[in-house]
């Protein structure tokens, strides 16, 4: 893998980062410390929010792919998530990115920049 491809496509592209955020959202949603986040939510809701992930991230992480959500920032507003539920959601990506065998670099890379996002998305 040449070092001036992106993360986007080091990792293995759309599909690969689909079953990263696939594996992610379920151990999420299946984690009783996070239950008071969309346990009530709706199938189609919960589609076009695995939808927004992906293409968020494949977005962030150099893809082509246009994503046509809101900001991290209003997308989050209200939800009070807190700093420990934070590590717990970063916890499930690295669990993630070690299930597909994910190799160091990318996955120390990925988990930047998704930690990255924590000052948008984390209120308190
Ligand atoms: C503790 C961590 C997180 C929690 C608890 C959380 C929870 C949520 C909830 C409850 C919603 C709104 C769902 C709805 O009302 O339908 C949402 C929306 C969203 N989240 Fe997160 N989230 C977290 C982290 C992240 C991260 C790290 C990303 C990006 C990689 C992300 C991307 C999104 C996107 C793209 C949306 C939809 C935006 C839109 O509706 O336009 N979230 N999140």
């Amino acid at each position: 893998m040449a070092n001036s491809e992106t993360l986007y496509a080091r990792i293995g592209g759309y599909d690969a980062i689909a079953a990263i955020v696939d594996e992610f959202l379920q151990t999420l949603a299946t984690d009783p410390r996070m239950e008071r986040f969309g346990s009530a939510m709706n199938l189609e809701r919960r589609k076009r929010n695995r939808q927004l992930t992906l293409d968020y991230l494949a977005a962030a992480s150099g893809g082509s792919t246009l994503y046509l959500g809101q900001d991290m920032k209003p997308a989050h507003a209200g939800l009070a998530i807190n700093a420990s539920e934070w590590k717990i959601a970063m916890d499930h990506i690295e669990r993630a990115l070690a299930k597909f065998k994910v190799p160091e670099r990318e996955s120390i890379e990925l988990l930047a920049l998704v930690d990255g996002l924590k000052g948008e998305i984390v209120e308190r």
